[in-house]
């Protein structure tokens, strides 16, 4: 069976983020305003970060290079992703990744954190969570975080329906026109594109069929808590004492909580 190299990994990740780019062109933006955040509020060169669904390490890599004296813990549960991110940047000093599902009560824990946290990031990956899950993932946060750290999340939340109509509608309306001024022929990888051919990549198939196995039991909801409001309302009530948007653009939000 052919190993999965390092090379082969970046190159697997480079196409992730191509991938990601294509549908999310303001991506790289909402990182680099992420990092200055984390920067500006954590007010050392040596901050403890944790990746809270890292997927194969983008804004964890980014952050290092940036920061290069912090320490990152890169959480993540899918199999296929963490055996891309380790492949590729395993060695990396500061980067440690953790095999973890933040639906699982304790997760903070599986972390061994020497120290509560600076900060907690994360990028496109809190949505999935249903609200429960993502209520109980905040107040285990908020006790993993020092007083004062940050939750940066860079992630697609929407305006409520119920609360606001008439806004999201407009907001609806203006993000199908820029999608089709932005890309008038369309996408040229989509998500699912990207998985089968990963799932075609022999190297791959040991982490693939661990894939399946941990997607039987995801329970997955795909844009569970897409609504900005959700998240607002879970960290109000995980004890966070600030919480609203620092950066956005369209639905597309950098959404900060103070612990
Ligand atoms: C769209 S990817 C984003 C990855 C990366 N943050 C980025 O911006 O490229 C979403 C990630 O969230 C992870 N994720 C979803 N639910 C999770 C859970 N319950 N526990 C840990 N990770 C989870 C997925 O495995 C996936 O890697």
């Amino acid at each position: 069976m052919p190993q999965l190299d390092r090379d082969a990994a970046q190159a697997w990740i480079r196409r992730w983020d191509l991938q990601q780019e294509d549908h999310l062109p303001d991506r790289e933006d909402r990182f680099t305003a992420l990092i200055d955040a984390v920067e500006a509020g954590t007010g050392r060169s040596d901050p403890l970060i944790i990746d809270l669904g890292c997927g194969p390490g983008s804004l964890s890599v980014r952050l290092l290079d940036r920061i290069p004296g912090a320490t990152i813990v890169a959480v993540d549960a899918d199999p296929v992703m963490l055996a891309l991110a380790r492949a590729a940047y395993g060695d990396r000093a500061g980067l440690h990744f953790a095999t973890v599902d933040l639906r699982s009560p304790g997760w903070s824990g599986q972390l061994n954190l020497e120290r509560p946290a600076d900060a907690a990031v994360s990028t496109t990956a809190l949505h999935w969570l249903s609200p429960e899950a993502l209520s109980a993932m905040y107040v285990e946060l908020g006790q993993a975080l020092r007083p004062g750290g940050l939750l940066l999340n860079g992630d697609q939340l929407r305006i409520d329906e119920s609360d606001s109509p008439v806004l999201a509608r407009l907001d609806e309306a203006l993000l199908n026109r820029e999608e089709k001024r932005r890309f008038p022929n369309g996408h040229a990888e989509s998500w699912s594109g990207w998985w089968d051919a990963v799932a075609a990549d022999p190297a791959l198939a040991d982490p693939v069929a661990e894939r399946e196995a941990w997607r039987d039991h995801a329970d997955h909801h795909g844009w569970a808590s897409r609504l900005l409001a959700t998240h607002i309302d879970a960290l109000r009530g995980a004890g966070f004492a600030e919480a609203g948007t620092l950066w956005q653009r369209g639905e597309n939000r950098l959404l900060c909580a103070v612990r």
